[in-house]
């Protein structure tokens, strides 16, 4: 039990270079996907197929897909910033603005700042990463009687964690490149891997051994401040 919780509390977003030359060992590929292939899923849907990129011609070309920043983005990535440490620890939830350029964490700014932002090719995300993993799931199914799908992308979320967490047990990273699900970006990355026009893109992730620590400052809220007892609101289990 102490292994499993210790693999939880160390699993995080490796937003840190990986070694280019080192693509990530088929044996480990395959027991993330082991990891992937054991996913609790409503109804036992299994409603995801995951395509591996680790050719580098590939690579290339989805690097040269260009990508601009959206002002509902920013906006919304505002409201969970802090702006210190201190205020951070406070917090307990978010992430700190230091992560962005300066012009993204001014509200005063961010209208400006989308008008004069140039499309970026998609290769300043990906840093060099020698593994995408792609994770797709057909948009004509849900779970049955599950509005939204809300239950489908739960067991989406099961699934990133299994491949998460199966990652960081072998010492790879891995971050979650959310910007590559948004339509423009999405629907060239879908050509480029002859991804049928009725699936989507739940998320892509960038995977490779780190070349150095990631050290950046992550909080939680404590046990406390989210359980409660018999009844909402009722701390203290
Ligand atoms: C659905 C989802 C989407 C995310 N998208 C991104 C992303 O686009 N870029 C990124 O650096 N981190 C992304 N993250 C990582 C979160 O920011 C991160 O998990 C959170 O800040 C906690 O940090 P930790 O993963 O280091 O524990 C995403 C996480 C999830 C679950």
């Amino acid at each position: 039990m102490s292994e499993i919780l210790k693999l939880i509390q160390e699993r995080q977003s490796a937003r840190v270079p990986f070694d280019k030359s080192h693509p990530i060992a088929k044996e480990d590929l395959l027991k993330i996907l082991e990891a992937a292939k054991w996913t609790p899923t409503a109804h036992n849907m299994q409603n995801f197929d995951v395509i591996v990129v680790d050719d580098a011609a590939v690579l290339e070309k989805i690097g040269c897909i260009k990508s601009r920043i959206s002002e509902e983005f920013l906006r919304e990535n505002y409201e969970q910033l802090s702006f210190s440490r201190e205020e951070l620890l406070k917090k307990k939830t978010g992430i700190l603005g230091a992560m962005f350029p300066p012009e993204w964490v001014d509200p005063a700014k961010i209208s400006e700042a989308v008008k004069n932002a140039q499309p970026m090719p998609i290769s300043q995300s990906i840093r060099g990463s020698p593994t995408l993993l792609f994770v797709v799931y057909n948009s004509r199914k849900r779970a049955p009687a599950s509005h939204g799908d809300i239950l489908g992308f739960m067991s989406l979320g099961c699934l990133m964690e299994n491949m998460w967490l199966a990652a960081q047990s072998l010492g790879i990273g891995l971050q979650i490149l959310s910007a590559f699900s948004a339509r423009p970006v999405e629907a060239e990355i879908k050509k480029l891997l002859c991804v049928p026009e009725y699936m989507k893109i739940a998320y892509t992730c960038r995977l490779g051994y780190p070349t150095s620590a990631s050290k950046y400052l992550r909080v939680r809220r404590d046990i406390e401040d989210f359980a409660y007892h018999n009844k909402f609101g009722n701390k203290g289990i």
